[in-house]
């Protein structure tokens, strides 16, 4: 007998620039094996490159820009896209604006996000310049279920990237740009497998 397709996940990303994380999760899921596939790549800028990238292979995207908008008001335009591409999960992937509590509410532990740093060190912005000047032996990059409060969920999985003695944190940054496209991925389909229960303790 014919064995039976496996039932994917199906995952919505949202972007606001280069889309790298988008492209590994995307290029992942082209693996038969993958647990999740990609529904929807959304974006809170029409000219995001992740969008074009999406779109050549093949995947749906929408692209608003967010300016002179109330933050809920975004949101509810984006969940609507989000639901109407039929998507259980979404990924956050270098999505650069803050998310209304209502929006979060309704995708709570079905919302990840992968942030630059080794939570719960360094959450916002500049974490590698942060990391270098604390003298940290290593970086690194986080995947984390989105909760109200900015980089703060539980932590699904983590990669610690190794400080050399000269790093920039351009230079660090792109070393941990590699582990992230790896981690992400992992995390992702570990966690449509299996949910919370591969929480790392
Ligand atoms: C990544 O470093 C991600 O961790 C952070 O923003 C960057 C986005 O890069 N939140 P990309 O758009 O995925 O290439």
């Amino acid at each position: 007998m014919p064995e039976k397709a496996m039932e994917k996940a199906r995952v919505a990303v949202l972007i606001s620039g280069r889309g790298s994380n988008m492209a590994a999760l995307l290029y992942a899921a082209k693996a038969e094996s993958c647990p999740y596939e990609i529904v929807l790549v959304a974006a809170n800028d029409p000219d995001a490159p992740g969008l074009s990238l999406a779109r050549a292979e093949g995947i749906a995207t929408f692209g608003l820009s967010h300016k002179g908008m109330k933050r809920a008001e975004f949101d509810a335009i984006i969940d609507t896209e989000v639901r109407k591409a039929g998507a259980d999960y979404i990924a956050l992937a270098g999505y650069m604006r803050l998310l209304s509590p209502e929006f979060v509410a309704k995708w709570e532990g079905r919302m990840l996000n992968i942030h630059p740093s080794l939570l719960p060190k360094y959450k916002g912005l500049h974490t590698h310049e942060r990391a270098i000047e604390a003298g940290d032996s290593h970086g690194g990059c986080s995947v984390h279920i989105v909760t109200a409060e900015l980089d703060d969920g539980p932590v699904l999985g983590q990669t610690k990237v190794a400080i050399l003695p000269d790093d920039t944190a351009d230079a660090l940054a792109a070393r941990v740009l590699i582990a992230e496209h790896q981690l992400y991925s992992r995390v992702l389909a570990d966690y449509v497998r299996h949910g919370i229960s591969h929480l790392q303790s």
